[in-house]
């Protein structure tokens, strides 16, 4: 076994995977699909015993994703929404949440219209304005929800401010950091108690499974996160696990040219007369650049803009592109475009929450960057 605490991100992202396989040498890991595994006496089981509780290859993928995140204990769930929907039975009926009014259009979904109908108390506030955050705590609240960067706004929290104010308070702060991944920022070393992943995103990375991650080095959390993990049994199979834990030793290469891509595209959309405004935390106008860039590797690989056409502009670019293939989702090695308001954020639309019908969200592929910038400066130049 590779002794990892003093290597780099990329090291970590192939030999946190794991050895060889003990017994066959087999460098990759066996896909183990029992359900079940024999005891050696009646309520003497080995190390499993049925795989909802646990199961060797997600096991496997658990370890694997703990250690890039640099925490103690990983669970992982079916879909990011499982995973979600994990976190939010930490805390009781009755106990208040706080969450970003930008954050992805299910969690709002889950919390506003699951959750929230089951007796908990939740807000939704702009957690970029520290002063809204001290405005809208109550004696209940017990909870402090944090995505970073948002989906599709782009925007960026300051997880150490949020993580010092909500600590001094008693709230346990949450992460979603799929647009992020750990591979460009670690939550629970700002400060974080927990740190979310949709898994279908960067950490899969290839468009081909669903999935969801928790990882915590807080072993109380831990023990409930774990229990809520068996008794409610939103677990992913086997197969899905192995397609994660491949998908995440290939992340840091992946990170590099999807970072690349994003900042070329995010020049070129500046400049371009077709589009009102380009949401990137790396370009120096954002408003939450100094604070990605303390708290971010780099900037990720996600871009939205607002078309200066409004909606129909935001609809034809979409209809225009070839290489950016129109499709929900995100994080994969193809680019993806997609009109938020209408397609991933539907669920919000006409609420509070919604976004705006002139806003287009990319998710930059791998692909070769000229050719993703020629397919978008193709797509804009061709508007009417
Ligand atoms: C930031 C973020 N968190 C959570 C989720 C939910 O994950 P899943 O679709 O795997 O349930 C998504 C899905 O798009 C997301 O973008």
């Amino acid at each position: 076994m590779v002794q990892l605490d003093d290597k780099g991100f990329g090291t970590r992202a192939v030999h946190g995977a794991g050895p060889p396989d003990p017994v066959t040498g087999a460098v990759v890991l066996p896909i183990s699909l029992a359900t079940t595994f024999e005891q050696e006496a009646v309520g003497k089981p080995l190390a499993y015993e049925y795989s909802r509780s646990g199961n060797p290859t997600r096991t496997a993928l658990e370890t694997h994703l703990a250690v890039l995140e640099g925490a103690s204990h990983g669970f992982a769930f079916a879909s990011g929404l499982a995973a979600e929907d994990a976190l939010l039975r930490l805390v009781a009926n009755g106990d208040h949440v706080l969450l970003p009014d930008d954050a992805y259009g299910g969690t709002i979904r889950l919390a506003l219209q699951v959750h929230a109908l089951a007796g908990l108390a939740v807000d939704t506030i702009d957690l970029t304005d520290l002063d809204a955050v001290v405005g809208a705590w109550q004696p209940g609240t017990r909870m402090v929800w944090v995505e970073t960067p948002s989906n599709p706004w782009l925007r960026i929290v300051d997880i150490e401010a949020v993580g010092a104010l909500a600590h001094a308070r008693g709230a346990v702060v949450v992460v979603d950091n799929t647009f992020a991944t750990p591979a460009l920022q670690r939550p629970l070393a700002l400060g974080a108690d927990i740190v979310i992943h949709s898994t279908t995103k960067y950490l899969g990375g290839h468009s081909d499974v669903v999935g969801g991650f928790v990882a915590t080095s807080d072993d109380e959390l831990a023990e409930r996160i774990g229990f809520l993990q068996n008794a409610a049994g939103a677990v992913p199979g086997p197969l899905d696990c192995y397609l994660v834990h491949r998908g995440a030793k290939t992340l840091q290469l992946r990170m590099v040219r999807h970072c690349e891509s994003a900042a070329a595209a995010a020049e070129l959309l500046d400049a371009h007369p077709a589009v009102a405004q380009v949401l990137y935390p790396g370009l120096p106008s954002h408003p939450g650049h100094a604070v990605a860039a303390r708290q971010m590797s780099d900037f990720g690989g996600m871009v939205s803009m607002q078309l200066t056409g409004g909606e129909a502009a935001a609809l034809e670019v979409c209809r225009r592109t070839e290489i950016f293939t129109l499709a929900e989702s995100l994080g994969a090695v193809e680019s993806l475009i997609e009109h938020p308001a209408r397609m991933t954020h539907a669920s919000v639309t006409g609420t509070g929450n919604e976004v705006p019908a002139d806003l287009v969200r990319l998710s930059m592929g791998i692909e070769d960057v000229a050719d993703v910038l020629a397919d978008l400066a193709q797509a804009l130049d061709g508007l009417a």
